[in-house]
């Protein structure tokens, strides 16, 4: 049997890929960070993540900023609230220190990231158009960092019980595991 349920809450069933956190640079050098539910893998190394356009991310990434997407623990539920309850335009430096959020900078691109993610991924915009008539955000992956410790070089993947990644289901609620599970 199955329930037919309210079209305002099949996301929730549906799920989006892990949380991540978006972070960005105004034109004017102001650093900023958000949360993200709403994402997927479009290639190897491509990404989609679905943007509100009124977004203060979204009009740092209209304007040319480069974009790095983490990946947070499953302990980060308190930062990733923190990024995704304020505009980074209505804090008075900038929403890292308005919400006491730590970063470090990402290898490469020198923006904030939150500090301890699981991964994190320095991105381009691909494609202008769909980011600017839909709010699709389909970003190119330029470098991939992951935590050395947690990777295993054989399998190419994350090792047993350390991908923690957090997964949305409704308002402040989200859901983790971090088991690998196989038919072997
Ligand atoms: C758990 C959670 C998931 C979210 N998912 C998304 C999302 O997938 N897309 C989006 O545009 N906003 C999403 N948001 C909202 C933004 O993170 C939030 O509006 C943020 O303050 C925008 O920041 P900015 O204006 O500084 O870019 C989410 C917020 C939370 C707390």
């Amino acid at each position: 049997m199955y329930k037919n349920i309210d079209l305002n809450h099949a996301y929730r069933a549906f799920t989006g890929g892990p949380m991540i956190c978006i972070f960005t640079k105004s034109k004017d050098g102001v650093p900023n960070g958000m949360s993200a539910a709403w994402n997927c893998p479009f290639d190897t190394d491509e990404l989609i993540l679905v943007l509100d356009k009124g977004h203060t991310t979204s009009e740092n990434i209209r304007n040319g900023s480069k974009i790095v997407v983490a990946v947070p623990n499953s302990n980060q539920i308190d930062e990733i609230l923190k990024l995704g309850s304020i505009h980074g335009r209505d804090c008075s430096v900038n929403k890292f220190v308005e919400q006491k959020v730590d970063t470090e900078e990402s290898e490469l691109f020198k923006l904030p990231v939150i500090k301890g993610a699981l991964a994190y991924f320095e991105c381009e915009l691909n494609d202008k158009a769909l980011f600017e008539d839909k709010g699709i955000c389909l970003v190119k992956v330029k470098n991939c960092y992951v935590q050395e410790n947690m990777w295993d070089e054989v399998s190419n993947s994350f090792k047993k019980g350390c991908l923690n990644t957090l997964h949305h289901v409704s308002e402040a609620v989200f859901c983790t595991g971090g088991e690998l599970v196989s038919n072997d």
